[in-house]
């Protein structure tokens, strides 16, 4: 079922019942003070969705619930937490156990781009504690809660680095890799108990969190970025039809056409490509 809300085009998640029926009245996005997390934010939020927006930073975090509240008309509440500190479900639950959350957004991550043993232990433990112990944590709390209700639904923020190994992002794309293969096995164990759980492979997008890691000129990304706006929209539209996807059309076809190809050499591709955007030697990559 396809529905119009204000100008735009909503495809529903299944005849009958709209989007808010299904996946509200609360959805919780983790990593939402700015870029990608507040365009899911608005976009529920033009679904008739409330938001209970989650990240480290109060002060954009107020904004971001101000705006949407504002622009939509729904309930927005900031969550200050931190994904890679042992209690946030702690945090996250004293909030949300008073609510009833039909969807998850698991859009939170951290990076480190340069050599693997550049990177330090610690912050290489940080990155799995943010892209695989707390997905794990959330999966497993709301997961019960909507089995239980017999709806509900996740969608986890992924990476074209997360479909090979990606040299430069070793930890990032191995990490990666975690939640899109958690994502289509809980898409195949949860489907037939009314639970829809969906693996994202981001496309680039220019979002202040990529500017602040990647020193890169814009012209030598293979194409240009996709609008966070267009991610959100077409990642909701996708909940519940699909166990994986690409927002935009040129990344879907790019992916598509990687998948087609042996791991080793989707490895090696998408290695000099990083080091294409970069603009550093690929020759790290190729050997
Ligand atoms: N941008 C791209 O080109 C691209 C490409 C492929 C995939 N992706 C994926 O898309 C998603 C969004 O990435 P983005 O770079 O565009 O970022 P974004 O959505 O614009 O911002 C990242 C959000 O995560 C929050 N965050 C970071 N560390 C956190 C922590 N420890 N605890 C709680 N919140 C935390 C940040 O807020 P605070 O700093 O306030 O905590 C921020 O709100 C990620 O999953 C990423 O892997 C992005």
């Amino acid at each position: 079922m396809v529905r119009e809300t204000g100008g735009e085009t909503t495809r529903e998640p299944e005849a009958g019942m709209s989007f808010r029926d299904r996946y509200g009245p609360w959805a919780v996005v983790l990593g939402a003070s700015e870029g990608l997390g507040e365009a899911y934010a608005h976009e529920l939020g033009r679904r008739g969705v409330n938001v209970l927006a989650a990240a480290r930073r109060g002060a954009p975090l107020e904004a971001v619930t101000r705006r949407v509240a504002g622009a939509h008309g729904v309930e927005a509440k900031p969550v200050v937490l931190d994904l890679v500190a042992g209690d946030f479900l702690d945090t996250l639950r004293s909030v949300t156990d008073r609510l009833e959350v039909g969807l998850v957004v698991y859009n939170a991550t951290d990076h480190f781009i340069g050599p693997f043993l550049d990177e330090g232990l610690d912050h290489a433990l940080g990155q799995v504690a943010i892209n695989v112990n707390s997905p794990l944590a959330v999966c497993d709390h709301f997961g019960r809660a909507m089995l239980e209700r017999g709806r509900g639904g996740f969608v986890l923020m992924g990476s074209g680095a997360g479909v090979a190994g990606t040299a430069g992002l070793a930890v990032y794309s191995a990490t990666k890799a975690f939640g899109l293969t958690l994502a289509q096995a809980l898409h195949h164990e949860w489907r037939a108990q009314g639970v829809d759980v969906l693996g994202v492979i981001g496309p680039a997008m220019d979002t202040p969190n990529f500017r602040r890691h990647y020193d890169y000129d814009p012209q030598n990304l293979p194409e240009p970025p996709v609008p966070p706006a267009r991610v959100a929209r077409e990642v909701l539209d996708a909940i519940g039809h699909e166990v994986e996807m690409t927002p935009g059309e040129r990344f879907r076809e790019g992916f598509a056409a990687l998948s087609s190809l042996p791991r080793a050499e989707q490895s090696r591709l998408l290695s000099s490509s990083l080091a294409a955007t970069l603009d550093r030697p690929a020759d790290r990559a190729d050997s």
